[in-house]
């Protein structure tokens, strides 16, 4: 399937949000880098868009738009650094060094425009969240300016007859209350794509991407029993049926009850084979004394690579391992689709793995949010005890215990986990949060317990609300529920005496503590 939509990615962080918006919208969009875009134009996308990204455009080598993208005929909107671009090459002026706008802006619209139909009149203003250090200081010919704020006197700017269009705020991001609307226009009245894309669509195209991928050739797919690796599994069953084997590894770091629960969960459900392994004994020493959390991060993913390839043995070999990457632990890892971008993480999914890997990656989610795999597992049949899951991390306890790995800790920790999540369960709370989980931190203080000192460990609760993992909000506990929970941590579960709850959003924290 062509992309009727393309996003040339110059490195901003938020690059799919955009594409996220857009099948929002209905309509299907790819992202490429923009210096790999070639092949993806010359297919004929109907519409483009040029994202935001982290250089100036003074800076020497800073990324430019292929030319092609100017002389398609087809509409292009060029959002904050793209505009920045857009402006420069089609003979505007851009002046650098300003200091940066950030943050939440009101735009003044002065003259009408399809960009923002649906949105305020002429003098009207209308929230945006701006991020950008170039300015505009003159509009390339054939523009005209449609909104201006009180720091962008060129918030706005459009070519009406060529299609041409420029946001200096991110239409992408939910602090732009109204930037879906300006993206729908975009792609919808301007470009006259009809919106057609849904899931339905999108598991055709994945089926039919794996067959293409996999050919004959054996596949082994790691099940974790969380939402992401239980609908890759599912999807490929149904591309490739018995070239597919599934493996759990049980790698000591689970939480309470979970190996058995996913191998019931998964045997009992589907017919698909599944080989259990157990492997707790290994990833634990090999974790022996390590505290830093990309080492950490390092050594399970090796250590994962290691086991599947033993396991694959056993049935033969495989040619490919299956994974249930998504969009979030791609760009947070490298950039999507090869583009600049900063490391934050090193999931276990993509940067953990070791250079060098006998199998290749099939990872049929890896363009998807978490929402849209959930929306693909329904889909697919899943039940929704499945799908509703929360999240969690393929490097499990591992990260949630700051600091150095013991089997004492992970015990003290999955008590406690257990416990939180029995109390969200029960105040029915568990799917008004997007995940909640337990941190055992490497700090202990004194306490007092009936007449004697106790000197524990420190627990620290997180729950964050979210749609897609990328930002989240920690979420409002009734202080009631949280002394709930915090008594019967102390009086529970024995080394902790104290109770902490994270109030972090992200950004500027991460959902996980390492
Ligand atoms: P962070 O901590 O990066 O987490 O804000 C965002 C979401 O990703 C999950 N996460 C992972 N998932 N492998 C995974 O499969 C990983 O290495 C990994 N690290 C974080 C995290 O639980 C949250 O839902």
């Amino acid at each position: 399937m062509v992309a009727p939509v393309l996003v040339l990615d110059f490195g901003s962080q938020v690059t799919q949000l955009i594409a996220r918006r857009v099948r929002e919208a209905g309509v299907y969009c790819e992202i490429v880098p923009f210096n790999k875009a070639d092949a993806a134009l010359a297919e004929g996308p109907r519409a483009i868009i040029l994202s935001g990204g982290p250089c100036s455009v003074h800076e020497e080598g800073s990324p430019r738009a292929p030319q092609a993208v100017f002389d398609l005929g087809v509409p292009v909107l060029g959002i904050c650094y793209g505009e920045m671009t857009m402006c420069e090459q089609l003979g505007g002026a851009v002046e650098g060094g300003h200091a940066r706008e950030f943050g939440r802006a009101d735009i003044v619209i002065c003259k009408g425009s399809p960009l923002l139909d649906g949105l305020g009149d002429a003098k009207s203003h209308e929230p945006v969240w701006m991020s950008h250090g170039d300015k505009i200081t003159a509009i390339p010919p054939g523009f005209h300016i449609v909104a201006t704020s009180e720091n962008s006197p060129n918030a706005v700017i459009a070519n009406e007859e060529r299609r041409f269009y420029g946001v200096q705020f991110h239409p992408e991001v939910v602090h732009t209350p109204r930037g879906s609307q300006i993206l729908k226009n975009f792609v919808i009245k301007i470009a006259g794509i009809e919106p057609t894309w849904n899931m339905h669509a999108f598991k055709e195209k994945a089926i039919a991407k794996i067959r293409e991928q996999v050919g004959t050739g054996r596949v082994i797919c790691g099940l974790s029993g969380g939402v992401d690796s239980s609908v890759a599994a599912v999807l490929l069953h149904e591309a490739i049926g018995d070239q597919l084997t599934c493996i759990f590894v049980d790698t000591g770091l689970m939480r309470a009850g979970e190996s058995e629960e996913v191998v019931s969960l998964f045997r009992g459900h589907y017919n698909i084979p599944l080989l259990h392994a157990e492997a707790s004994e290994m990833f634990l020493t090999e974790l022996e004394g390590v505290s830093d959390p990309e080492k950490k991060r390092k050594i399970i993913g090796k250590a994962f690579i290691d086991v599947f390839d033993y396991e694959s043995a056993k049935v033969g070999g495989a040619d490919f391992l299956a994974q249930g990457t998504l969009y979030p632990d791609v760009i947070e890892s490298v950039s999507a689709t090869g583009g600049p971008s900063v490391t934050i993480k090193s999931h276990h999914n993509v940067g953990g793995l070791p250079a060098h890997m006998k199998m290749k990656l099939v990872e049929p989610l890896r363009e998807l949010f978490k929402d849209e795999v959930r929306a693909l597992g329904r889909e697919l049949g899943l039940p929704e005890s499945f799908v509703g899951r929360h999240p969690f991390p393929g490097p499990g306890l591992a990260i949630r215990l700051p600091g150095e790995i013991t089997r004492e800790k992970l015990e003290i920790l999955r008590k406690a986990d257990t416990i939180y999540l029995d109390e969200i369960r029960q105040a029915g709370l568990y799917d008004k949060i997007w995940q909640a989980f337990a941190v055992l931190l490497p700090v202990k203080t004194v306490g007092v317990m009936g007449d004697g000192r106790t000197y524990d460990f420190v627990c620290a609760l997180r729950a964050v609300t979210s749609t897609d993992g990328m930002t989240a909000d920690y979420y409002p506990f009734e202080h009631s529920f949280l002394a709930r929970v915090s008594t019967r941590l102390v009086n529970e579960v024995k080394g902790i005496n104290r109770v902490c709850y994270d109030i972090t959003s992200k950004p500027p924290g991460t959902i996980e503590w390492e």
